[in-house]
């Protein structure tokens, strides 16, 4: 399986920190962010990864890895930040007609979702994760039996508490499912219009993580990430 990193945007709510450097090359900890994401790649046994990023981001992404021996690393120039499924498509022509991983490149995730990407087959497949403050997410609402039913981009009255995190699964409708997008009102071509048209069609399971979950977005986040992973570090366990 192919995976995509998306490391682009403004990180707006980080700065003056993204002011000068891109929220992907920030520390947690002992890494840059995205360095977790390439070595969660790694783990998962994916050999073909595009990071897809700003024009100023690319060129310093590509002196990051540029010793990378573990997976094969290209790049993508998202010519602006106009959304997570717009930065997507800049992949198009890399994922060709295969199935694929989607990661924001500002997440760092603790469970191991191994078998979810290799027993992958069609539809879509997201990670949801039980959040206190849904409003800065995608919020999935889910019945008993666990179903997706809808998911709603940062509601202002969230109608459950479970994020829908940086991890999707495409099967290769993906793109069909892009055609003819709207810009939502906050001018972005939204990963959760998508999400919603495989809902549509009964074809979006989700998984529910059950470890830790970060979403480097705000100061708190990054404060919160990198403590935990000094903690984890200074006993003698790994987090990638
Ligand atoms: O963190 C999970 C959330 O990520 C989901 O719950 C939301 O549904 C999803 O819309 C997204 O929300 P955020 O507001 O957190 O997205 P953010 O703008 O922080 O961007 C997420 C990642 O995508 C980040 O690594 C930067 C990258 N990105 C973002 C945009 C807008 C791009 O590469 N290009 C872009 O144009």
């Amino acid at each position: 399986m192919k995976a995509v990193i998306l490391a682009g945007g403004e990180g707006t709510r980080l700065r003056p920190l993204t002011t000068v450097v891109n929220k992907h090359l920030l520390p947690v900890y002992n890494k840059p962010v995205i360095v977790y994401a390439i070595d969660k790649m790694v783990h998962f046994g994916i050999r073909e990864v595009m990071i897809v990023s700003t024009p100023t981001a690319v060129p310093l992404f590509k002196a990051l890895f540029k010793s990378e021996k573990r997976c094969r690393i290209s790049f993508g120039v998202q010519p602006q930040p106009k959304g997570i499924a717009h930065g997507l498509l800049v992949a198009k022509k890399f994922i060709g007609k295969d199935n694929f991983l989607l990661w924001l490149g500002d997440g760092i995730v603790e469970d191991d979702i191994s078998r979810h990407i290799h027993s992958f087959e069609t539809g879509a497949k997201v990670f949801i994760k039980r959040v206190v403050d849904p409003e800065r997410f995608g919020v999935a609402t889910i019945d008993r039996k666990h179903h997706v039913l809808e998911i709603e981009e940062k509601p202002v009255q969230p109608k459950s508490h479970y994020a829908v995190t940086g991890i999707y699964l495409y099967d290769n409708t993906v793109f069909q499912k892009m055609k003819r997008q709207p810009m939502s009102k906050r001018g972005e071509y939204e990963i959760t219009y998508v999400n919603n048209k495989y809902i549509e069609e009964g074809t979006l399971k989700a998984v529910f993580l059950k470890k830790k979950w970060f979403d480097i977005g705000t100061f708190e986040s990054l404060y919160h990430a990198t403590r935990y992973i000094r903690a984890k570090e200074q006993r003698g366990l790994q987090v990638q």
